[in-house]
This record gives structure tokens, sequence and C-alpha cells, in this order.
């Protein structure tokens, strides 16, 4: 198979967290002041206490970094965690050295569509993002481009889908907001990782088949620079 973008499949999922880990290290090393956007979920957990084993042994490391985020869920309830408040305590605020700033998306503002292309216009003042990372749902969504979702597709409120409710043990009807297709294909590198079998469907479906609207991450691939990072489970459905 003759592939349009660079795929790594490592043995395990930590190896496949290490080799993510890197391309950040190495975004960072290139760009010390890059805009570098950060997606939740389990998949990034260990990418997360990597990159903070490794600030601490060189804290600053990330001081000239501004880090913004993908998504983030529009909550019911107190119950629920905002994905901004999620990334502050799993990894920006143990980082030694700091950061330079977090962009967030605001879920109490009032107007959602304004907070949406408020968000929007900060990011392409800051020169747009230079690396994006993304984990990939069971569903092929990316960030909350759940399927639908088109190739032009903005910043802007969605409804997430059913898969991605119960997954997550959201209230039915619960909705999000996340930059769309178009906004992330307009980053200047994007690093998508997958591990565990639940997501060699999404994986199989976003390379092996047609682009389509039916697995939003299938309309990453042509991406010039995207690099894909599977362990051997959620790369399992590739070879055959
Ligand atoms: P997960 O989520 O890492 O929790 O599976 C990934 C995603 O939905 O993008």
């Amino acid at each position: 198979m003759v592939l349009p973008f660079k795929l790594s499949i490592a043995q395990d999922s930590c190896e496949a967290e290490k080799d993510f880990a890197k391309e950040i290290l190495d975004q960072v090393a290139r760009k010390k002041n890059s805009l570098i956007g950060l997606a939740t979920g389990q998949t990034m957990i260990g990418v997360y206490e990597i990159l903070i084993k490794k600030e601490h042994k060189s804290p600053g490391l990330f001081k000239e970094v501004v880090f913004a985020q993908l998504d983030e869920i529009i909550p019911n309830s107190d119950r629920e965690n905002l994905f901004s408040l999620q990334l502050k305590e799993g990894f920006l605020n143990r980082l030694k050295g700091g950061y330079a700033s977090f962009l967030s998306i605001d879920v109490s503002k009032p107007d959602l569509t304004l907070e949406a292309s408020r968000y929007l216009s900060l990011i392409a003042s800051l020169g747009g993002i230079d690396l994006q990372i993304l984990g990939i749902g069971v569903n092929g969504h990316v960030g909350y481009n759940e399927p639908g979702s088109k190739k032009d597709s903005r910043c802007r409120v969605v409804k997430l889908a059913p898969t991605t409710i119960e997954r997550a043990g959201y209230t039915s009807g619960m909705q999000g907001i996340t930059l769309g297709i178009s906004d992330i294909l307009k980053s200047k590198r994007i690093a998508l990782l997958a591990t565990g079998i639940d997501k060699a469907a999404a994986i199989s479906g976003a390379i092996k088949s047609t682009p389509s609207i039916d697995n939003p991450a299938s309309l990453l691939v042509t991406h010039n620079m995207i690099k894909i990072i599977l362990d051997s489970s959620a790369g399992s459905f590739l070879t055959n």
C-alpha cells in the first residue's frame, strides 16, 4: 500500500505514546514559541505524562509555547469536567517552568457562535496552529467533528454522536464546540494518535477508504504534513 502520509505502527501503546510525545518535543525544538493544539481523551493521558517527565528534567522546555484547545463540552451540569480544566490539571499546571499561554473556548459566553469566531480569530492572529495533536473516536470523529462533518466545517457548536455520549457517560443531547475539519487542516502539522483495538475500524476507515464525511478522520489524510501513530492493535485492520 503506498500512503500519501507518514504512518508508524509501534508494538504497544507505551511505544506509540513515546513516539507521539516525540512529535511534540520535535515541534518545540524546531520552534520554541510554537502554537500547539491540545486534545483530551484517554489516549492522550500517557502522552502528557511523558511530556511532564521530560519537562521536569528540563524545566522551561515549554515556557514559550502557546497551547490551545481543540474542543470543549457544553456542560449540562457541574458533574461534567470541562476539557480546559482537564488540560490544565492534567498537563499545563504540572509544568515546572510553565508555558506562554493557553487559549481556551469560553463556553460560559451567552453567544457560542460568536465565541467560536472569536476563538478562530485569536488563533489566526497568532499565526495559526503549528502542530495540532489529535485522537480519534471509535466512529472516526476528530475533535467533536462527528460523522457528517464536512471538509469545509469551521469552529462551531455541534451535537455529540450517540456513541460519543455513551462512551463518555454524558447525558443525552449533549453538545460540544470544536475546531472544524477546515480549521484543523489549516494547521501546519497534524499528529494523530490511536491505540487499542477499539480504534482499529475507525483507523482502517480513515486510511483505507475513500475520504468521506462518514469518517471525519479520512478527510484529514490529504494534509501534506500529517503523521499517524498507532499501536499494533489500532493498526490491526490495515494489513488485510
Ligand atoms: P479517547 O478519545 O482517547 O478517550 O478514546 C479520543 C477522541 O474521542 O478523540
